[in-house]
């Protein structure tokens, strides 16, 4: 597996894992706009050539928002998002971010172990923050020393 920046051309590939991925996926034009933003990190995860994960950063240094992660539904399982998350992480470091926030379902099981993993706290909760279903978020905070 390979990590590397977000293209205009894997537009298509990151549309198609966001619709699978999300009861309320973002927009063409919203993930359009996070490719190549110079306050952010587009990260996408590639297997033999074909793009089957990815993950988004915004930067407010010295804090950092994950906006986005999601994995191909038949790649899930085998640490992508671990390798998407680790490289993220090592990237915000270079760029001066000592802590990274981020909001994630509170049924959502596989992310929240996920981010237990790599060392994010639950701070804080959004009451009614997610539409379909309506649902609280849990905002998680990991700091990077
Ligand atoms: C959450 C999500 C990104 C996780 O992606 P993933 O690539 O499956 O995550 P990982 O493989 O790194 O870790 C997930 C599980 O696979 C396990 N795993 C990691 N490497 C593995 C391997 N080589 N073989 C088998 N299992 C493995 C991990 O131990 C983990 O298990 P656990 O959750 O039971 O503890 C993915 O489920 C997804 O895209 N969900 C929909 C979108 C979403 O909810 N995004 C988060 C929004 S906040």
């Amino acid at each position: 597996m390979t990590l590397r920046d977000a293209v205009i051309g894997d537009i298509d590939a990151l549309m198609a894992i966001e619709r699978a991925s999300f009861s309320v996926p973002w927009s063409e034009g919203s993930v359009f706009r996070e490719i190549g933003a110079d306050d952010g990190i587009f990260l996408v995860a590639e297997r033999e050539s074909r793009v089957v994960g990815f993950a988004i950063a915004r930067l407010t240094v010295p804090d950092a928002e994950l906006l986005n992660l999601a994995v191909e539904p038949q790649s899930r399982g085998f640490g992508v998002a671990s390798e998407l998350l680790r490289e993220i992480l090592a990237r915000l470091e270079t760029r001066g971010v000592t802590a990274v926030y981020l909001e994630v379902r509170q049924s959502n099981d596989a992310a929240r172990r996920l981010y237990e993993r790599h060392a994010f706290e639950s701070v804080g909760r959004r009451r009614r923050y997610y539409d379909e279903p309506t649902e609280d978020a849990i905002v998680m905070r990991r700091e990077i020393l």
